[in-house]
Formats: structure tokens, sequence, C-alpha cells
């Protein structure tokens, strides 16, 4: 028998998941694909609180520091020596290249040294696969109804994306609906820097809103053809509104507004702009589901499917647990899994590149 199927069929399989694509140095070991055993995360947000966003070589060099001792304490926590572990995997593609590397070199160097078969990841199909993780009040115990069912929809929200995908079965990913210019996640991050919160901005933004009146101020749905979204110009809707409230012209620099706003001005428009944001992503997951009837499921994933507005109205979609909405290394592992399922092969550890904007059906 093919040794990675038998390693499927035969014994409980232990992935370790590396993460590094952006600003969380992460690794994690998860059985079977969906039982965590450990989950190590070191996060800069930190360190990029204070530049206001991520600055690439930061970031590559702190993952650098961090990489190693992560994966020791992912193992550690696992109580797993390297004996135990029966595949690495990755995520390689997309994302901010030097942080992508480290983690990849990292991989394939431990890959090579413990002789493992090795899985290189895409990051959105990651997130997708943190709804098969299970959460802490399961128990380790699991049955089907706790599984998204194909074809499913995945609604996928992150810093650097924002797509819809159609997906048969395991693996099969079609890309439905994307972004023509800012993902969600960095409207978020941008319409928090002119409100003067932190970086980032979803968290603050949501934190902010919870005191504010949704109904204060009133944003415009852009008209994108399709399942498309478009979301700069709800940004400047936004900022437009700022300057009208504090009686600044459109030449009056974007960064001093924060300065002439206050705290309750501030949580309205914090809330009015997140009822937008989800309000359109909602309108045109709707939209899919009318175009696309046979879907069983509808998953929710990436860094904004931690926002509790999105996750109230979206009542019977699959959420992944709030802190595994984020990146981590389970996902990772738990995608590299049912790689493993459909019968994917690993990949040459002395080989593997890194792809910082491939897509997804690629
Ligand atoms: O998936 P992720 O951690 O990294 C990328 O792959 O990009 O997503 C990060 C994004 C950031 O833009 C952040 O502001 C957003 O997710 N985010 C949120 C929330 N938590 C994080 N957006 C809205 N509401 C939240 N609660
Ligand atoms: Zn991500």
């Amino acid at each position: 028998m093919d040794f990675y199927r038998g390693m499927w069929y035969n014994f409980r399989v232990k992935i370790l998941g590396i993460e590094t694509s952006c600003d969380e140095t992460a690794a994690s070991v998860v059985e079977d694909g969906v039982r965590i055993l450990s989950n190590a995360v070191v996060s800069q947000i930190d360190i990029f609180k204070e530049y206001g966003g991520v600055i690439p070589e930061v970031a590559a060099r702190s993952h650098l520091e961090a990489m190693m001792p992560v994966v020791n304490k992912a193992l550690s926590d696992a109580e797993c020596s390297w004996d135990d572990i029966d595949a690495i995997a990755v995520t390689h593609a997309p994302g901010l290249l030097g942080s992508l590397l480290i983690g990849t070199l990292t991989a394939r160097t431990l890959a090579i040294l413990h002789d493992k078969p090795l899985y290189a990841v895409h990051h959105l199909k990651s997130h997708v696969y943190a709804n098969w993780l299970l959460q802490d009040n399961q128990n380790g115990e699991s049955s089907i109804s706790d599984y998204p069912q194909f074809p499913l929809i995945a609604l996928v929200v992150s810093g650097g994306h924002t797509q819809i995908l159609y997906m048969k079965g395991h693996n099969q990913f079609e890309i439905v609906g994307t972004t023509n210019d800012d993902a969600v996640g960095e409207c978020f991050d941008k319409v928090a820097k002119i409100l003067g919160l932190p970086y980032p901005g979803g968290p603050a933004i949501s934190e902010a809103a919870l005191k504010g009146d949704a109904s204060k101020y009133k944003f415009p749905h852009p008209k994108v053809s399709g399942l498309n979204f478009s979301f700069s110009g709800l940004k400047t809707a936004v900022l437009r509104a700022v300057q009208k409230e504090v009686g600044m012209p459109i030449s009056y620099p974007s960064h001093q507004l924060k300065e002439l706003l206050n705290e309750q001005q501030v949580a309205d428009f914090a809330a009015s702009f997140q009822r937008t944001a989800v309000e359109i992503l909602v309108e045109k997951l709707e939209m899919a589901l009318e175009k696309y009837p046979d879907v069983k499921s509808i998953v929710v994933a990436g860094g904004v499917s931690a926002n509790e507005e999105l996750r109230k109205i979206l009542k019977n979609a699959f959420f992944p647990a709030p802190k595994l909405s984020g990146d981590n290394g389970a996902m990772v592992a738990a995608a590299a899994y049912y790689e493993v399922q459909s019968g994917i092969k690993p990949t040459d550890p002395y080989a593997l590149n890194i792809y910082p904007r491939v897509s997804i059906e690629n």
C-alpha cells in the first residue's frame, strides 16, 4: 500500500503545521486533521501597533527569532517527539515574501533532518480548513454534523483577500467572487487608522462599535456586478464623512482627523462602518447561495471571521473557533491532512518554492 494512504488508514496521523505568511509565527500539532494537540502562536501585533501596520522586513526578522522556539513549544505542548510526527505542513503561498521564506526554509530543513513528508499549503485553503478543527467544547468527540458538507460556499475574508469560493469536494476550489480592489480586512485596518484606532483595525473597530450607534452614518454599498466586491469606496466614504463631521476640507491631512473626533463620534463611525461592511459581505453571500442552490454548507474563514457582528447575522454558517479565525499552524496541519486524504503527494523538501501572490485555483 502507498505509504501516504497507509498513513491515513492505519494509525492516528499527527501533522506539525507551520504558518508564517504575515505577522504571526505559529506552529501546531493536529491529530487526524481535527484534534488540536497544541497551538503555539507568537504574534507581532505589539511591534506593529507602534507603526500602524506590518513592515515586511521587520516581520521576517521576528519570524526568524521566534520560529524554532514556537516549533519546540508546539511539540512539547503536544507531548510529542519527532518520532510521533508523521508529516510537516507549511504555508508556501500567498503572503509576504520574507515571512514565507522563514517558514518554508524551516519546514524544509526539519523535513530533511527528520525524514518527514512535507506538504506545502496555500494560506486561504488553510483558513477554510480551520472549519474542520474541533472546538474546545467538543472534547475530541465529533459527529458528521460538526463538519461542513459539500458542495459548500466559503466566504474567505482576511487582511489580503475577500473571496467567495465554491467547493464541490475536498481540495476543489473555484473562485466565484473576488475583490476588485481592497480586501475587507484591509478596509477595517484603513478605517481604524482614520479613526485613530490601533492596528489591527478589525478587533479595535469591533470593540469601539459596541458603544456606537450603527445607524448614525449612512455609507453606500458599492455597485459591483455579480459576486465581486469593492471596498476602497467604502473607506473613502468614511473618510469624507469624518471630514464633514469635523468641518474640515478634503485637503486636510487624513492622519490628523482623529485628533478632532471625540470618543462617541469614533464609536458611531466604527459601528456604522462595521454594519455596512458586514451588510456588503452578507448581500454577496446571499447572491452566491441563489446562484448555487445545491450548496449544503456555508463556511466563513480568515481573520475577519472573528467579527461578532458577522457571526450574529450568519447564524447557520460554520465559523472557526474565534482564536482560530486569525493565522495559526493548526489550520495548516488540517488542510494538509485533507491533502493526504485526497491522495495529493508530498512536495520535495529540497525544491519547495514560495509564491507570494498565487491564487488558490492554481
Ligand atoms: O487572516 P488574517 O489573520 O491575516 C491575513 O491572512 O490577512 O486576517 C487579518 C485581518 C486584519 O485585516 C484584521 O483587521 C482582520 O483580519 N480582523 C477583523 C477582526 N479580527 C481580525 N476584522 C473584523 N473584525 C474582527 N473582529
Ligand atoms: Zn490569514
